[in-house]
């Protein structure tokens, strides 16, 4: 397990997991790191730790530069268990060393995570001199966590943002100019859509505070890091946390004997036909991580089910779950679906759509039994219509 140089005496000494593909609901196709980094300077310093089961491989990283006995400082950005799990672990390890945390709620974390330690609680422009470099705190308090905090070295122009700029993607390629950056971007946008959404106001605030500061490295918590397009992940943070528009809708439907599909593919073809760029999803085979990626920065949605014992297909209502929790704003759209006999399912959708903040840009569009070509030329017309109507 080899240590990478970031900076000279400055290494990643995290882990690698390869093999996760879910995160909390968020599916994670390309696995992740938890990303640690040993400061070499007359105080030793730990930024972060990593995941519980993947402690040897960051202790295995940092004994290929010093013995971890030796370790003056362990900085913990964040409480949450995949960058503080490691900390208990680490201070068997380095039992003299101090545990740098956010002043009050990255205290009152770690200690009711992990009891009584010899604790720093840090604020806002707080300075930890280890030498020759300086280290500062920027509290990011609910990015995504209350304790959340990123920490800044002057010297180095070096900024260890924990979450924030990160990505679930895992590769031996540590920077972002190691790797496809469409897909490298790709990614960061899927991390912002899944963890970061909800937090817009406090992301900008975050961005605000950083602005200040000049930055030639950021050093993520997850996945790569940024040296060579800094000002375009920055750029892509502003514009994600002010939801700013693309001309696209996303279709989402689930659908049993294919009408509702059939309806999905009318409604994605009325969009392109109307200059708006569709994406369609199936919840039979789609991820809803996938689908809220495409909502972040779309105009609209067109949401289908059929209905089924009085409801809405449970796909559809797990999706509807998940978006009504990342809150994503400035949608209008629409509910669709085919039925046997009740129909219930397209105003519980509507009602859904609404309850997640979409503004109803049209009526329901629903039928019974199945399709046929009058009602699907409608149905494209319907949805031509909306979008003039909105230009
Ligand atoms: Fe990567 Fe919020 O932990």
């Amino acid at each position: 397990m080899f240590p990478v140089e970031f900076k000279p005496g400055i290494y990643w000494v995290g882990s690698m997991d390869w093999s996760m593909r879910n995160f909390h609901g968020y599916s994670t196709e390309r696995g992740s790191s938890y990303n640690a980094y040993l400061i070499m300077d007359e105080k030793i310093t730990l930024i972060d730790t990593v995941k519980a089961p993947f402690c040897m491989e960051m202790l295995g990283r940092i004994r290929n530069i010093v013995d971890p006995a030796k370790i003056d400082y362990i900085v913990s950005n964040h409480v949450e268990p995949d960058h503080s799990g490691g900390i208990p672990f680490m201070m068997q390890q380095c039992p003299n060393a101090k545990i740098v945390t956010s002043d009050p709620n990255g205290l009152k974390g770690l200690t009711g995570r992990y009891g009584e330690r010899d604790y720093i609680a840090v604020k806002a422009g707080d300075t930890l001199s280890l030498g020759q470099r300086t280290l500062t705190f920027v509290p990011t308090p609910m990015l995504h966590w209350p304790d959340s905090m990123v920490t800044y070295c002057p010297e180095e122009e070096l900024l260890f943002s924990n979450d924030a700029f990160g990505q679930h993607l895992a590769s031996v390629g540590r920077f972002e100019d190691d790797n496809d950056l469409s897909e490298v971007m790709h990614q960061a946008k899927k991390y912002y859509a899944n963890i970061l959404m909800l937090f817009g106001p406090q992301a900008q605030k975050a961005i605000t505070a950083l602005s200040e500061l000049k930055i030639s490295m950021i050093a993520t918590g997850h996945g790569v890091s940024w040296r060579s397009h800094i000002p375009e992940i920055i750029q892509a943070y502003k514009d994600w946390s002010s939801f700013k528009k693309t001309d696209k809708a996303v279709v989402v439907f689930d659908t049993m004997w294919h009408t509702t599909e059939i309806m999905a593919k009318n409604v994605a073809d009325a969009f392109q036909k109307a200059g708006i760029s569709p994406r369609l999803f199936d919840l039979r085979c789609d991820h809803i991580s996938d689908v809220m990626t495409e909502l972040l920065d779309a105009k609209y949605i067109a949401v289908g089910s059929p209905t089924i014992n009085n409801q809405m297909m449970p796909t559809v209502a797990g999706f509807f779950c998940y978006m009504k929790g990342l809150a994503p704003k400035g949608l209008k759209g629409f509910a669709f679906g085919s039925y046997g006999w009740g129909g219930q399912s397209i105003p519980q959708v509507e009602e859904a759509l609404k309850d997640c903040k979409v503004e109803i840009a049209l009526d329901q569009q629903k039928i019974q039994n199945t399709v046929n070509p009058p009602f699907l030329k409608k149905l494209q017309q319907n949805v031509v219509n909306m979008v003039s109507s909105q230009k």
